[in-house]
């Protein structure tokens, strides 16, 4: 049985830092697991403009740790109004990676996002042309569809299409939450890769819905069933460079989570590496744990692999129960439980 590993120090590829005091709260958790992030802009009101992004990138780097070099890189939010010189703007900054397109209504702060995907055509040949990568929530929101078969739906009715029709534009179906959205994936062209969180790598909807609702567990896209979940593990295990890791870590307060009508996202940025290893561990895959969470993402943005190494060890370690103050107190994943790994040292 393996008790170390060492691995060149990962990056996750889907975060959500939020904005003022949440930002305050979560963004050291993510610094001290991660060298790199894509930072997602579904903030209120969206960052729909380069410019609000970048300011948004300095308060991030305000809020870090003085010693952080950890380096936030910004999805820019995708709206009908986008235009060519803003694609570009984005296109040749090195603090913008992407732009992401959520369907409005999708999820939370999406209001802002693309009710008609054919009307964005247009905008999406700019990004091909620019190389600039599309990351995608792939749901529908049609109210005819099971929340179950979204993403099955999506895949079909809108992500062939695109990728179909812009055969150069890289395109990353984020949070994949499926064996259609694995195969899907699989069998693209070239250019076409997917994000894996550990939550649903970890987590089927019995978590969420046997012995009581689970509110600390309800995400979109929702978690599915075992079956579902065991064709995410079988993919982030099998060395495939198409699949990366990309914790989706969504903090919302403890009273919006814990309520009548309890909001979508599920806080794991403070544990996320450790979780990631137990995963791989559990599929006697360690070998292939730094391709997933520190190579492929890396190589699929073509920018550098990090420098240092990140060293976890076997070690099971309690989950605080919250963190923050007041209306700012936020649950991770596995509060007051354990953690089956711990980071031991990390170098830059
Ligand atoms: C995310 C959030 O809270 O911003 N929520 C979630 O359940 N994943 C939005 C998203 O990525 O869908
Ligand atoms: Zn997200």
């Amino acid at each position: 049985m393996t008790d170390s590993i060492t691995i060149s120090p990962p990056d996750d590829w889907h975060l959500h830092l939020r904005d003022g005091p949440m930002l305050e709260t979560v963004v050291g958790h993510s610094a001290s697991q991660f060298t790199r992030a894509m930072v997602m802009p579904n903030l209120v009101p969206p960052a729909t403009q380069c410019q609000q992004l970048l300011d948004y990138r300095q308060r991030i780097l305000a809020a870090l740790p003085d010693d952080s070099q950890f380096n936030p890189i910004m999805a820019l939010y995708l709206t009908d109004q986008l235009d060519e010189a803003e694609i570009s703007e984005a296109a040749s900054n090195p603090h913008i990676g992407a732009v992401k397109l959520y369907p409005a209504g999708a999820t939370t702060n999406s209001d802002a996002g693309i009710g008609d995907l054919q009307a964005i055509y247009p905008i999406l040949e700019w990004m091909e042309k620019h190389d600039l990568p599309l990351l995608v929530h792939g749901e529908v929101t049609d109210p005819e569809i099971d929340i179950f078969d979204r993403e099955t739906v999506f895949l079909e009715r809108h992500l062939q299409p695109i990728v179909d029709t812009f055969t150069n534009l890289r395109v990353v179906l984020e949070h994949i939450t499926t064996a259609h959205g694995i195969a899907f994936v699989e069998q693209a062209r070239s250019g076409v890769g997917g994000t894996l969180t550990a939550h649903h790598l970890l987590l089927n909807r019995n978590h969420m819905l046997v012995g009581g609702i689970q509110p600390h567990h309800y995400c979109l896209p929702v978690l599915k069933r075992e079956s579902h979940r065991q064709a995410l593990i079988a993919a982030a295990t099998s060395g495939n460079p198409r699949f990366f890791a990309g914790t989706d870590s969504a903090p919302h307060p403890k009273s919006e989570k814990e309520s009548a009508c309890g909001c979508a996202g599920i806080y794991t940025a403070p544990i996320a590496v450790e979780l990631y290893t137990e995963v791989f561990d559990n599929a006697n895959s360690l070998n292939r744990l730094e391709g997933f969470l520190s190579h492929h993402g890396a190589d699929f943005y073509r920018l550098p692999r990090n420098p240092g190494e990140i060293t976890l060890q076997r070690n099971p370690c309690p989950v605080e129960r919250e963190f923050g103050q007041d209306e700012q107190r936020v649950v991770p994943l596995r509060a007051g439980g354990w953690c089956q790994w711990q980071i031991l040292s990390r170098t830059n």
